[in-house]
């Protein structure tokens, strides 16, 4: 028997748990060209503003050390043009749409949450709080209390679900992760990048304009795995993993951690057909060792006392 390789998030169905990572994939025309975008659980598009941006001078993206540094600056076309053109792309695909949003004051969260309302093929919206809240100077996602009134704020006007994406530079992401579990988000998402940095030791100037970026790729996999395993331990909402995952093996220890689905990120710029060959080995898995679904092995993981 095939193992059942699909998975429900906040009473939404996904054909199989492999999402693609903001970001790393626009808005799917690229990897559509690749395979058959149907083949995903889900997309989840470059993060949309309400303006399009051009983002940073390069170079924006550098090598790391097993992984990547970017400071892209959330290039994108806006929301106007993702409506027009992006989201009707997406409509003939047989897979699950989540639109990354992000903005510098709390209202453009709303403002974007609002306009994707009427776009049925927005199945969910995952709200990137990466980046500095002007009103508040700092970043939402490392500040329980503007994270809560964020995601209360979105939830008011979108009717489908709402996925808070946490940032892993905090101190404790469990207090993030319950206080977007307070405002009513549907699902959680982690982790964004870490930040880092790398410099030219010929010129002394970092390799990134932006001077600092953000650090992903399998570098940061254990990073990923710990913030999981806690962050499932302190909330009841589904958890979505992200960070370093290139194979099978890598999906089966974000499950056992706690998460119920992934995302897929720079292992795309190295491999596009991953997440093709991902889900082949893990039918295989599943189905050596008798297991009827994934679902099961979510928050399996044995702890030591
Ligand atoms: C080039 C690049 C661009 C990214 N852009 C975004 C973005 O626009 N919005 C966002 O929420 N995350 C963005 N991310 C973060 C990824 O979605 C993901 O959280 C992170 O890279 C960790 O996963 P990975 O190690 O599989 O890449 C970006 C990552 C990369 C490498």
């Amino acid at each position: 028997m095939t193992p059942d390789l699909s998975v429900e998030i906040a009473g939404t169905k996904f054909n199989n748990p492999i999402l693609t990572a903001s970001g790393t994939c626009g808005y799917g025309e690229e990897l559509a060209d690749v395979f058959n975008l149907s083949e995903l659980g889900g997309i989840v598009t470059k993060t949309i503003t309400l303006m399009p941006r051009a983002g940073h001078p390069p170079p924006r993206i550098a090598e790391a050390s097993a992984g990547m540094l970017n400071a892209i600056g959330l290039a994108n076309v806006g929301v106007d043009r993702f409506i027009e053109e992006k989201l009707p792309f997406l409509e003939k695909y047989d897979t699950r749409v989540v639109v990354n949003i992000a903005g510098w004051r709390m209202k453009d969260y709303v403002d974007l949450a609002a306009r994707l309302t009427d776009c049925q093929r927005a199945d969910m919206v995952e709200l990137n709080f990466s980046c500095p809240n002007v009103e508040m100077g700092m970043e939402i996602a490392t500040n329980a209390a503007l994270a809560e009134k964020a995601v209360a704020a979105v939830k008011k006007v979108f009717p489908r679900p709402v996925i808070a994406k946490l940032s892993p530079n905090v101190t404790d992401i469990a207090e993030i992760a319950r206080a977007c579990e307070a405002g009513g988000a549907d699902a959680l998402s982690l982790i964004n990048t870490l930040v880092g940095m790398a410099v030219d030791i010929e010129t002394y100037y970092p390799r990134l304009t932006n001077n600092t970026g953000g650090l992903s790729g399998p570098a940061i996999k254990p990073v990923a795995l710990a913030m999981v395993h806690k962050v499932y331990q302190a909330v009841e909402i589904p958890i979505i993993g992200i960070g370093g995952i290139a194979d099978y093996g890598d999906v089966i220890e974000f499950f056992l951690c706690g998460a119920a689905a992934v995302q897929i990120g720079t292992s795309l710029f190295v491999e596009p057909t991953a997440p093709i060959k991902i889900m082949k080995d893990l039918k295989k898995y599943l189905s050596e060792r008798g297991l009827r679904n994934i679902r099961e092995l979510t928050g399996q993981v044995r702890t030591y006392q």
